[in-house]
């Protein structure tokens, strides 16, 4: 009886296996991250991010143009100001690099789309995502400034607005002043669920976004939590959020399997830095196959439910997938 159930049959060759493929990674999928800095024809390697680099907007647009030639339809914009106050007041700096490279690249690159992430820590002086009353972030003072930094980037030319600050209603003070600043089809991709995480470590090296003070747990999730996960998801869905995301990506895959069960929208996944820095790590060491590695992380996030995954791996993987 057991010898006649044979699941080996439809591993027996390669052409078998692609037949019985359930889950397809592809290019199509990637969007490429890309920090951007101030000046001109500065490509510098960051140090916490082996193969990621710091970028002056012209030099931006020339790594978004490779990405498009590889096929990877979208770049997410992340910056380093030139100058920070208590405000933040350089994320709606229409002179800022981030504001600059979107401009740049959609003038180079019209089909390509550009991602703008909106959050305050990158800008303000004491590192954290929003404005500070005492030593708090107040939630609801800070929703006007994450609202001008989404028309200033959409005005930059921005297609997709993604909000990483984790505040309360921030998804709907920023539709609401899209739309009345005439961006009515610029889209919104929550990152409604996004965990207070050790993973983001190398990210606030790179992007000098680490709080000066405390952390991040009074805004950002607990870790402990997938209940509350569903509650913000709705949140934002019924605030106008045309996609979701789960942040990080790898040990939060139950929340990814969870939430596209749930919830019919479509669903991003955050590769983020730490999980991309552990692989870069090891493979360096030769303890792993960079390679082998990747495509079976990035598969990993697709099979739990993921339609679009943001990627510091994406290059290599558009590379990889044209290869195979
Ligand atoms: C800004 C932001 C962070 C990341 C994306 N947007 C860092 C943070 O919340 O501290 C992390 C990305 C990564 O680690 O790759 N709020
Ligand atoms: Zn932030």
């Amino acid at each position: 009886m057991s010898s006649l159930l044979r699941p080996r049959r439809l591993r027996v060759s390669a052409g078998v296996r692609q037949l019985v493929r359930e889950t397809t990674l592809e290019v199509g999928n990637l969007v490429y991250p890309l920090f951007v800095v101030p000046g001109n024809q500065i490509r510098r390697e960051i140090s916490s991010m082996p193969g990621v680099f710091h970028l002056s907007p012209d030099m931006a647009v020339k790594e978004a143009a490779e990405a498009f030639s590889l096929g990877i339809p979208a770049v997410i914009i992340f910056g380093l100001p030139e100058y920070k106050d208590a405000e933040g007041s350089s994320a709606w700096d229409m002179n800022s690099p981030v504001q600059k490279a979107m401009s740049l690249i959609k003038a180079a690159l019209p089909d390509i789309v550009v991602i703008g992430d909106v959050c305050l820590c990158e800008y303000t002086s004491h590192g954290h995502c929003g404005l500070l009353k005492g030593q708090e972030v107040d939630n609801d003072s800070t929703l006007e400034l994450l609202a001008k930094t989404a028309v200033s980037q959409a005005q930059a030319g921005a297609d997709i607005i993604a909000p990483s600050d984790m505040m309360d209603g921030r998804i709907l003070a920023i539709r609401t002043a899209l739309n009345e600043s005439g961006y009515s089809n610029v889209s919104i991709m929550s990152y409604a669920v996004k965990y207070a995480s050790a993973y983001y470590g190398p990210f606030r090296d790179a992007a000098d976004s680490a709080p000066q003070f405390g952390d991040r747990k009074s805004y950002q999730m607990d870790p402990a939590n997938s209940r509350e996960a569903m509650r913000e998801v709705e949140l934002d869905i019924a605030e106008g959020a045309d996609i979701i995301m789960v942040k990080p990506a790898l040990v939060y895959l139950d929340i990814v399997r969870q939430v596209r069960d749930r919830f019919d929208y479509p669903l991003a996944v955050y590769n983020v830095s730490g999980e991309y820095s552990m692989v870069k790590a090891a493979a360096a060491q030769g303890w792993i196959d960079e390679k082998r590695t990747v495509m079976e992380t990035l598969v990993s996030m697709k099979r739990a439910g993921a339609d679009i995954i943001i990627t510091y791996h994406a290059m290599d993987a558009a590379r990889w997938l044209k290869e195979e």
